[in-house]
């Protein structure tokens, strides 16, 4: 397998974070200096990973084992097919959500044994990793009126479907990944923050790495 010279960069977060904002920010902004980006989502990217995206968030209520088959078969398909491509053209690949969130949602929200998961993940992901991401962290109880004010009937069921108590174990597994991987995970504080100001330390970030890794080779 070619080494990719494309470069890898996911966006995470519990849900109402506003990582598909900043996604598209980053993405206009890098392509106005001049680089070819490709903007992708997870689950989803693929026509097949878009259906399974359908039935897991619209459709299906599968037990959480079913859950991380199926976002995984949907991540097998997204890599095969458009990220790892990319990645080979030289893009840079901004994805919203990878492997981080099956960790951090059906690790600590659905409490499925982390070596399990970390052992799908590789396999559908065909061992790929970000070189860089960006945790957007808000409080769970600001994500909720968030979601309330942006969507009051539908935002109400999906947050509490889910409940207040899950999306805090999802943050807390999201802090220990950063925690765990510090060379890769960037933490952005969002809370009172304006758009423009969580897109400028994105920017900047994201710029230094790409010349860091542009020094080294
Ligand atoms: P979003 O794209 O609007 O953030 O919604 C995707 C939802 O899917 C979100 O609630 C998180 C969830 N999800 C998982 O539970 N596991 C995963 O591996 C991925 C990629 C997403």
């Amino acid at each position: 397998m070619p080494k990719e010279r494309g470069y890898f960069i996911t966006l995470e977060g519990i849900d109402g974070t506003g990582k598909t904002t900043q996604a598209k920010l980053l993405v206009d902004n890098l392509r106005k200096l001049g680089f070819q980006v490709l903007l992708t989502r997870e689950p989803g990217g693929t026509a097949l990973s878009e259906r399974i995206r359908t039935m897991l968030l619209q459709e299906e209520k599968p037990v959480s084992l079913a859950e991380l088959l199926l976002y995984n078969a949907a991540r097998a398909q997204h890599v095969a097919e458009v990220i790892r491509p990319a990645l080979q053209e030289g893009k840079i690949v901004v994805c919203e959500r990878f492997s981080d969130s099956t960790l951090a949602y059906q690790g600590y929200g659905s409490r499925l044994d982390p070596g399990l998961i970390q052992e799908v993940n590789r396999i559908a992901a065909d061992g790929l990793v970000p070189d860089c991401t960006f945790l957007l962290v808000l409080e769970p109880q600001e994500v909720w009126e968030r979601i309330r004010r942006r969507d009051p009937v539908a935002g109400r069921d999906r947050m509490e479907a889910k409940g207040l108590a899950f999306l805090e174990r999802v943050q807390e597994g999201y802090l220990e990944l950063a925690r765990a991987f510090p060379e890769r995970i960037v933490t952005i504080r969002c809370g009172g923050k304006p758009v423009e100001e969580i897109q400028k330390l994105l920017l900047t970030e994201c710029l230094r790495k790409l010349k860091k890794r542009g020094d080294e080779g």
